[in-house]
């Protein structure tokens, strides 16, 4: 018989070692740390070794869910890997991994969808796994994403960080995964942005000028407004209230819009899993960090009523209503 739903199993997340403290980029670019605290909530943040890729970030995260879903890798017949910033335009971040973790055959890829990357990644595995073509899914949200921004621009490095999440998906009789919601609108491809790529012949990227381009106050006003919307469309279309939710586990962009969403919830803010202050922004790593920084430190607990949120370039945009 075909399970139902799929069923969060173990999470894991890693960050980088060394820390980007906002003293250090005072010395960067003309910006204070009053300024960041007060204006994104961030305080510090991670950034990959020049050796260390969105790969090795995606093994390290990987090895700690399956140890925590007391799985071992040879049970994995899905990895699905949300990443903007693969080490290589081709194997994808998900075959690297396999290899990796000593994988062979089973389904490997990698999507793009910016900071909504691993809510798409989950959305997809968890379809594979309501459908039966999977029994153990491997999501991973992964990024290095200080590689592509501008260090002279203070409006986006102070931002921007690396780092990787992950979980294992099971199939479950009962939920788990409750709905997903995905959402994306290319209108938008415009306010934030990294314009260069392989079919534009890395142009900018040769010339030394390709770098993550943002309409930082324009971006964050359709952010609010937008998963403002997406948190009452999800609650509706599952009929359950805001108070019957345990947790918002958002994407950390911003304090202040995380702070905005738990207010449109009726959520206090001790409801909210925040790692912006000491991780910023890891985009597609950021929801996966944070709900495994949730459940580690015992905070959330088997049971408990998620929604994960997630806004990113293009704009996409996306939820998944959880029962852990
Ligand atoms: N340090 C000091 N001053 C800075 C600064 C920095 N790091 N970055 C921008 N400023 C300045 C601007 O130049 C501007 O100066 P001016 O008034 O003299 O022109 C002033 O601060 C206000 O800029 P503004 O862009 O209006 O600030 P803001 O309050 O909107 O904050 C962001 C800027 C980027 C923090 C905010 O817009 C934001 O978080 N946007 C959403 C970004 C986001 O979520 N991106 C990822 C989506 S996944």
């Amino acid at each position: 018989m075909t399970a139902k739903y799929s069923r969060i199993a173990g999470t894991g997340s890693f960050l980088p070692q060394k820390i980007l403290t906002n003293a250090d980029l005072e010395k960067l670019v003309d910006t204070s740390d009053e300024w960041i605290r007060t204006r994104t909530g961030i305080s510090q943040r991670h950034v990959a070794a020049e050796s260390e890729t969105t790969t090795d970030l995606a093994e390290q995260a990987a090895r700690r869910a399956i140890e925590a879903a007391g799985i071992s890798a040879a049970d994995i017949d899905l990895i699905c890997v949300g990443t903007t910033t693969p080490d290589l335009v081709f194997p994808n971040v998900g075959t690297l991994l396999q290899d990796r973790l000593g994988i062979h055959g089973c389904p490997a890829f990698s999507l793009e969808a910016a900071c909504t990357g691993f809510v798409y990644a989950l959305s997809v595995a968890d379809k594979f796994v309501r459908l039966g073509e999977s029994k153990c899914a491997l999501v991973v949200g992964a990024e290095t994403l200080t590689r592509i921004i501008d260090w002279n621009d203070r409006g986006t490095c102070v931002l921007f960080a690396d780092g990787a999440g992950a979980v294992i998906l099971q199939p479950s009789a009962e939920p788990g995964i409750i709905s997903t919601r995905l959402h994306s609108d290319g209108k938008y491809k415009d306010l934030l942005t990294y314009p260069d790529g392989v079919s534009k012949g890395f142009k900018l990227v040769r010339e030394g000028k390709a770098s993550v381009q943002m309409r930082g106050n324009e971006v964050y006003k359709v952010a609010v407004n937008t998963l403002g919307q997406l948190v009452t469309e999800t609650l509706n279309a599952n009929n359950i209230s805001k108070s019957e939710l345990d947790w918002l586990i958002p994407h950390q962009a911003n304090l202040r819009i995380i702070e905005a969403i738990a207010k449109r919830l009726d959520l206090p803010m001790e409801r909210v899993i925040v790692t912006i202050d000491t991780q910023g922004n890891t985009s597609a790593a950021s929801v996966p960090l944070a709900l495994d920084t949730g459940i580690r430190d015992g905070r959330v607990k088997r049971g408990q009523l998620l929604l994960l949120e997630a806004f990113g370039g293009g704009f996409t945009w996306g939820s998944a209503l959880i029962r852990y």
